[in-house]
């Protein structure tokens, strides 16, 4: 583990910050949505996070993705012997019915993906935007522009995360 340039906790590059896996937990406790997808589980160290905050509250599922079928396998490993409250798809986002149905969504996928994920998200759910300070596509600037845009707040760490609430008429209101 090391300190990123914010001095945030990471495991690695690609993983979320230790701290900003403690917003997600909290968030869960706090909200309490019956369902909550994460786009992108990469190693599943957030996931576990989410999970650990479903059993707290007692009716929440997490359900999670990956493209990458290695991911997904170590996201199981991780974790299996917990209570039977997620659930791992081998699949893009976008492609999750869920991620339409759930009431509180962690975006983190391939950041050319993400906007279009969260244009999916239902009227009155909540969305943490992971990186919405530096932009891992050359062709797209970092997020918290669209964020801010779309009436949300980003907020500033080293790789940033914004949170929206979407509206209740949907985007277009
Ligand atoms: C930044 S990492 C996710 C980090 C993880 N959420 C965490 O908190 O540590 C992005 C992951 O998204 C996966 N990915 C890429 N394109 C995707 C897509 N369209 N839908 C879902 N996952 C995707 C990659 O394989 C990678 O594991």
């Amino acid at each position: 583990m090391h300190k990123d340039p914010h001095g945030l906790t990471v495991h690695s590059d690609a993983g979320t910050e230790l701290e900003v896996q403690d917003f997600l937990y909290a968030m869960v406790c706090l909200l309490r949505p019956r369902l909550v997808v994460e786009t992108g589980c990469f190693d599943g160290r957030t996931t576990l996070r989410l999970v650990h905050a479903a059993e707290l509250v007692g009716y929440t599922r997490v359900l999670t993705c990956d493209t990458d079928p290695a991911r997904v396998l170590e996201t199981c490993q991780r974790l299996s012997g917990n209570a039977p409250v997620w659930d791992v798809r081998n699949c893009r986002g976008i492609d999750l019915p869920e991620l339409r149905q759930a009431d509180f969504v962690f975006c983190d996928s391939d950041y050319a993906a993400r906007v279009e994920e969260m244009l999916a998200v239902k009227p009155g759910a909540i969305i943490v935007v992971h990186d919405t300070s530096i932009s891992y596509n050359h062709e797209i600037p970092p997020l918290a522009g669209w964020v801010e845009a779309h009436g949300g707040i980003a907020l500033q760490t080293w790789r940033g995360f914004g949170i929206l609430k979407v509206p209740a008429g949907g985007w277009q209101s």
